[in-house]
């Protein structure tokens, strides 16, 4: 009788097989309707698109170096290009980034928002170790 679990963990093909159906799925397509309707945001400084850009907080980036790999600039991305959610919005097929929501306006919010904010936590503490100057 074969063990079919020994046998899985002696030979990774199927682990190869199955990242490359995933990686195959996210695929974009040019022209094409995005694979999700939409895609919504919530998260902190790693997703953040510039809706610290108008708050009263330190927590901005919303000038050079920041932004140097983007191709729009300093938009208030924690980054110097495109965060991972800018990445995942582009593999999905979306045409656009998800704006933020300190800009979304009209239409354009039926495709997502980006509710993200440097500094942001589930803590009262959160966001309190930035230093003030
Ligand atoms: C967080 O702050 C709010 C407002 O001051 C307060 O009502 C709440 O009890 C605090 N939560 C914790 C877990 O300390």
């Amino acid at each position: 009788m074969v063990n079919l679990a020994s046998k899985f963990q002696a030979q990774p093909w199927w682990l190869l097989l199955v990242s490359s159906l995933l990686v195959s799925n996210i695929h974009p397509r040019a022209n094409a309707e995005p694979q999700v309707p939409c895609y919504f945001i919530f998260g902190d400084s790693l997703s953040d698109s510039g809706n610290n850009n108008d708050l009263a907080t330190t927590a901005k980036v919303n000038y050079s170096p920041y932004g140097i790999d983007f191709p729009e600039g300093h938009t208030g991305r924690f980054c110097n290009g495109r965060t991972m959610q800018d990445i995942i919005v582009q593999l999905l097929g979306f045409q656009e980034f998800i704006p933020p929501f300190a800009t979304a306006r009209g239409q354009e919010i039926l495709k997502g928002v980006n509710y993200a904010s440097g500094s942001a936590g589930i803590l009262n503490e959160s966001g309190q170790q930035l230093v003030s100057i």
